[in-house]
């Protein structure tokens, strides 16, 4: 079964094509950074626009590179939700177009669902059960999965996000949007400066006894250290390396606390965060002392894409999970969608 992936949930347009036998067969990604680095964020309408843009050649290109043509293709998954509305509908609206013109069905994944299995694609796969620790600009979760569609949230961000806060601190340091992989390139330069670190930044619910986590403390306390200090480079590294350690040490430790917790022997990091190689290097050097596994989708997997899509959307359908959708024209997005019991929460 040929299944084409759609991901427009943000600011990237993720195309893929995976085969249900033969694995990943192409896939292309047009990023919006450079768009809306110019805003210090992302815009939201822009995001929008710009995926009406790239769909449609992304979605040709891809079919080259696999070598396919429209009608080869057995089903599409595409990102139904979380995400922005306007960004969401376009991949949606797509999808449920071409899958109507093509007489095969369209099933909506939820990209957080994308984001926890996409380790899978990875030739050294995990298999269930595992612990996902899931890192993005937008969730901060960890997460029980015990099979496709069965998820159980441990603990979550009662605040900001992990890649949020690296966000919001980098551009506090003066370095521009998405600020996350900058400050993670200044930590790791000062890391290999072997200069004395001065600066210490808070744990924040280090000790609070279950697997829940707080950063926009951590990210007040890096700008209180900032306004203190004039901004050199020296300052800005040594402050990029302390909060680094200070994120990296409190979803390691909670990352090893759910594996204790569930007696799981794998962990699964996901979503962009995950990229970061200090968070890398931590979580493997503490995991294999308890025996444990750690694994990582690939770099290009780690941030948002439509490879996740098309594999999670491959999973569902080959175990005819919700059934097989129904060919219809109308659809819904999702703008804010829960993993774990799959509803919509209130205010929708
Ligand atoms: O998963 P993702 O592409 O999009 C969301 O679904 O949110 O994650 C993007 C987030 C951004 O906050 C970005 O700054 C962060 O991941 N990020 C990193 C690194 N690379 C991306 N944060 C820390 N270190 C990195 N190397
Ligand atoms: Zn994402």
């Amino acid at each position: 079964m040929f299944v084409l992936g759609i991901e427009t949930s943000c600011d990237d347009t993720g195309i893929a094509i995976y085969h249900t036998k033969r694995g990943l067969l192409s896939h292309s990604l047009y990023s919006q950074t450079a768009m809306h680095s110019e805003y210090g964020g992302v815009v939201p309408e822009l995001a929008s626009r710009d995926h009406i843009r790239r769909v449609l050649p992304l979605v040709k290109q891809t079919l080259k590179a696999a070598k396919l043509g429209l009608n080869d293709l057995n089903a599409i998954a595409y990102t139904q939700g979380p995400g922005l509305a306007g960004a969401l509908l376009v991949g949606s609206s797509f999808a449920v177009a071409l899958s109507f013109a093509l007489k095969i069905p369209a099933l909506g994944v939820h990209h957080l669902e994308g984001h926890l299995l996409s380790p899978l694609l990875s030739t050294t796969a995990p298999v269930f059960p595992f612990v996902a620790l899931l890192v993005s600009g937008g969730h901060t979760q960890l997460m029980e999965v015990r099979g496709i569609g069965q998820y159980k949230l441990l603990g979550e961000t009662v605040d900001d996000a992990a890649g949020e806060a690296f966000d919001k601190t980098a551009k506090l340091l003066g370095l521009g949007y998405p600020g996350g992989p900058a400050l993670s390139k200044l930590a790791d330069e000062f890391s290999k400066s072997g200069r004395a670190n001065n600066f210490k930044l808070p744990r924040p619910m280090l000790h609070s006894n279950d697997l829940n986590f707080s950063f926009s403390g951590l990210k007040t306390a890096a700008l209180s250290l900032a306004n203190k200090h004039e901004i050199t480079r020296e300052v800005q590294t040594e402050i990029a390396f302390a909060f680094q350690e200070a994120v990296v040490e409190v979803l390691t430790k909670k990352s090893l606390a759910a594996l204790t917790q569930t007696g799981f022997t794998q962990l699964v990091v996901a979503g962009g965060v995950g990229a970061n190689r200090q968070l890398r290097e931590n979580l493997s050097k503490y995991a294999e002392k308890m025996g444990i596994t750690v694994f990582y989708p690939s770099l290009e997997f780690c941030t948002d894409n439509g490879a996740m899509i098309a594999l999670a959307g491959a999973m569902r359908l080959q175990k005819s999970m919700g059934g097989i959708p129904s060919l219809t024209n109308s659809f819904t997005v999702r703008a804010r969608w829960d993993l774990e019991t799959q509803e919509i929460p209130p205010n929708e």
